[in-house]
């Protein structure tokens, strides 16, 4: 696994607008970097402007890394004004993504607010491309607005094909996306779709992103259903800079986000002050 701090130069080959200000982005690095597991990210840096970090969304097909973008800030800017064929630079991948050897045999519960879904769209393609595995697949996705919904057809597609079932949730909307049959649709918050949904705490393992505000609330209410803590993971923001333990940059509740996490389960959290 290359863990260098001098980036690897990967070309821009893809980009797919999705909704205002998110785009598909697909690299191709000139070396090939160690395959990304869910949950693990890598640093894109742009020469002259600076890095940061992002998760796949996607498994690595064909050399390709592919991640959902937000223009965020100053870098992200930067990124969005290059053009298919520009060459950006990449490191990693860093950090520990997400213990699927824990998901195997159990049922799985993706609950996503707003740009979380790409991480967890990475999650969930390793699920659904493993054809040991058994179990449900839900999904509980929110938005501020139904057009802030990332990867609505697909996840509406695999529920009619009744490969996941997925509810999601707006803060608001006038009309609400639809109609589709099968897809439960509310205005409320991400955490409101659990009411009434029935699933087996025991047999359940679940995995939740994005921001603070979801996290916060969410998690412990996940496990007074009775998921046990040991199996509700979460993925953390921070900013982080070197991306393996060196600069103390991501250091939180005394754990190294960027090698210890950014993946972390709730009996892990519940000794990390400050994480949440
Ligand atoms: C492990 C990890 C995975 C990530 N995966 C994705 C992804 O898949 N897609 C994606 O679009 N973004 C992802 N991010 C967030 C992304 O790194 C930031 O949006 C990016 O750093 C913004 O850089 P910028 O220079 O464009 O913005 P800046 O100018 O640095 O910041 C813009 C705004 O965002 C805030 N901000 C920036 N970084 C963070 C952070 N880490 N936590 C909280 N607030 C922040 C700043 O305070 C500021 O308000 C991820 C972050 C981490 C740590
Ligand atoms: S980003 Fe440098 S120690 Fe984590």
């Amino acid at each position: 696994m290359m863990h260098d701090l001098q980036p690897v130069p990967a070309v821009l080959v893809k980009i797919v607008p999705m909704v205002v200000d998110n785009h598909l982005f697909a690299f191709r690095p000139e070396q090939p970097l160690a395959d990304i597991m869910p949950g693990q990210f890598v640093e894109v840096s742009i020469s002259g402007v600076g890095s940061f970090p992002v998760s796949s969304c996607d498994l690595v097909r064909d050399g390709r890394i592919m991640s959902c973008i937000r223009r965020a800030g100053r870098v992200t800017d930067a990124l969005y004004r290059l053009k298919e064929g520009d060459t950006v630079g990449l490191r990693g991948p860093f950090g520990n993504g997400f213990p699927l050897q824990r998901f195997a045999g159990h049922d799985v519960l993706l609950i996503a607010g707003g740009l979380g879904m790409a991480p967890l769209r990475g999650l969930l393609q390793a699920l659904l491309e493993d054809h040991d595995r058994q179990g449900r697949i839900m999904v509980l996705y929110g938005s501020r607005e139904p057009g802030g919904l990332l990867f609505y057809d697909e996840l509406v597609g695999l529920s009619q094909q009744g490969r996941i079932s997925v509810r999601f949730s707006v803060d608001f909307a006038e009309t609400l996306p639809g109609p589709h049959p099968q897809v439960f649709c509310r205005i409320g918050l991400v955490s409101e779709l659990l009411e009434g949904l029935q699933f087996a705490p025991r047999r359940t393992v679940a995995a939740v992103c994005g921001p603070p505000a979801l996290y916060r609330c969410v998690l412990e209410e996940l496990a007074l259903t009775g998921i046990a803590p040991a199996r509700i993971f979460v993925t953390l923001e921070r900013r982080m800079r070197c991306g393996i333990g060196e600069c103390c940059h991501c250091v939180t509740g005394g754990r190294y986000i960027c090698r210890d996490g950014p993946v972390f389960s709730l009996e892990q959290l519940r000794g990390m002050a400050g994480a949440i």
